[in-house]
């Protein structure tokens, strides 16, 4: 059994003016399909060979190869599916769940961005889900809450802020690429990852 790079829902041009086409297929293409492949190699002939990703991402003992390409293919694969031309609302249940854990939906956008902005260097910030409870957290590289090292939460929607994420068409403007952002999140989806977190 090896890992497979995804397809997408949507074409690579769907995504603008919010995400570029080129970027789009740059980063599936290319950055994601390096991950899945690197990821394949590095577990060939190990104890991780035919282990469920989020059990690869949740031992204690990764190889630098592993946990860097474990990451990068479970972290594309969860953005790309919270990613929709034709986002769709969660439930008044989500949004209320939303709104109690931290004040109200823009709250919790400004928390969610000010994790993301404020990483230093490449990483990802995360709403996680923890027994039924939401909360916030950035990790770097391509690390991921499931790690040893992560919150322990389930990740139910994340940002990609390395520059090979939004470089080509925003440059350095890393604050106007979370902004855009919020424009093409699926919450229909964020809801079924929380739902099957549960
Ligand atoms: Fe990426």
């Amino acid at each position: 059994m090896s890992f497979k790079l995804p397809e997408l829902s949507y074409g690579y041009s769907d995504l603008e003016p919010h995400i570029d086409a080129r970027t789009m297929e740059i980063h599936h293409a290319k950055h994601h399909a390096g991950y899945t492949n690197n990821l394949n190699n590095a577990i060939k002939g190990t104890e991780f060979e035919n282990m469920p990703i989020e059990e690869i991402l949740k031992s204690s003992n990764l190889s630098p190869a592993i946990r860097n390409n474990g990451g990068g293919y479970y972290n594309h694969c969860l953005f790309w599916e919270i990613l929709s031309p034709n986002p769709k609302q969660g439930s008044s249940a989500f949004i209320e769940l939303i709104e109690k854990t931290f004040g109200s939906h823009e709250a919790m956008k400004e928390q969610f961005a000010k994790a993301a902005a404020t990483r230093f260097g490449s990483g990802w910030s995360w709403l996680c889900s923890k027994n039924g409870k939401l909360s916030i957290c950035s990790t770097p590289n391509q690390d991921n809450p499931l790690m040893e090292s992560g919150c322990g939460g389930t990740p139910i929607l994340g940002l990609d802020v390395w520059e090979h994420a939004y470089y080509l068409n925003y440059q350095n403007r890393r604050p106007d690429y979370i902004t855009a952002f919020w424009n093409i999140v699926n919450w229909e989806k964020v809801e079924a990852k929380y739902q099957a977190s549960l």
